[in-house]
């Protein structure tokens, strides 16, 4: 798989690509990224991407010219038949969550577009954006930090670039449930002690505790995942009786 980060700051990114995992995983060739500095495509000699807004408002928007001539050039490189998708970051997107990664993580190239100013013109969105992603309900000063995020979740689930260990691992969201608390040495930290369970050995019932964790812990922060969560029949009835619990607690 290939990323293609269009962006108007490609120094901010150098950082994440050359360390921790996705700088093994870049070293190694598990992927690829390649950096287009939009402003190499302002074709004007001061080099100006953005413009007053018409209908007046505040801010500059960046202009549509160069970034679909940046975006163009990216096509210009694609072989016929593979597949694409153009990500805008945007606070106006579709929220993006673990399964928009997991379906991104199957394609061949993924273009990620980073706005700044006020945004860019509704013209060339519309004629190259395929997905309209949102990273939360907050506003950035650019696409960037958003983009790292896609990038970042995206890359490690490409085959190779976790290591077998952490990618065989119970993760948040597996199940639409958040993951149960882990412990290491030492065994007793400040006197609060590792769960009794976890030092006995006994493998199910180990798995019974963990996945009775992280229905816990998805109702105490999450409750809102509950509802697409893949539950045993034994596993609603233990659902239902916390939440009887809180109920019960609340009045
Ligand atoms: N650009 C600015 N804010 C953003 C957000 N919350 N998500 C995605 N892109 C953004």
């Amino acid at each position: 798989m290939k990323f293609h980060i269009m962006t108007l700051f490609p120094e901010i990114f150098e950082p994440i690509l050359h360390s921790s995992i996705l700088g093994r995983g870049l070293s190694q060739n598990l992927f690829e990224v390649e950096l287009i500095n939009i402003r190499d495509f302002s074709g004007n000699k001061h080099n100006r991407v953005d413009d007053y807004t018409y209908g007046g408002g505040a801010g500059m928007l960046m202009a549509a010219p160069p970034v679909y001539d940046a975006y163009q050039s990216i096509r210009a490189s694609i072989a016929f038949g593979e597949t694409v998708r153009t990500i805008y970051l945007t606070p106006q997107g579709t929220p993006f969550v673990q399964r928009k990664a997991e379906e991104l993580s199957t394609i061949d190239h993924v273009i990620l577009l980073c706005g700044h100013y006020e945004g860019i013109d509704e013209r060339v969105l519309s004629m190259i954006v395929t997905d309209y992603c949102s990273i939360g309900d907050y506003v950035l000063t650019g696409g960037e930090l958003p983009a790292m995020i896609v990038l970042d979740s995206v890359a490690r689930l490409l085959p190779g670039v976790l290591s077998n260990e952490d990618s065989a691992r119970f993760e948040s969201f597996h199940d639409n449930l958040l993951e149960y608390p882990q412990y290491t040495r030492p065994e007793d930290f400040m006197g609060q002690k590792v769960p009794e369970v976890l030092l006995s050995g006994h493998h199910a019932k180990i798995e019974k505790w963990r996945r009775e964790q992280s229905i816990q812990r998805t109702l105490d922060r999450r409750p809102d995942l509950l509802r697409n969560a893949s539950l045993s029949k034994k596993e609603k009835i233990f659902l239902d009786e916390l939440q009887k619990n809180t109920c019960n607690t609340e009045n």
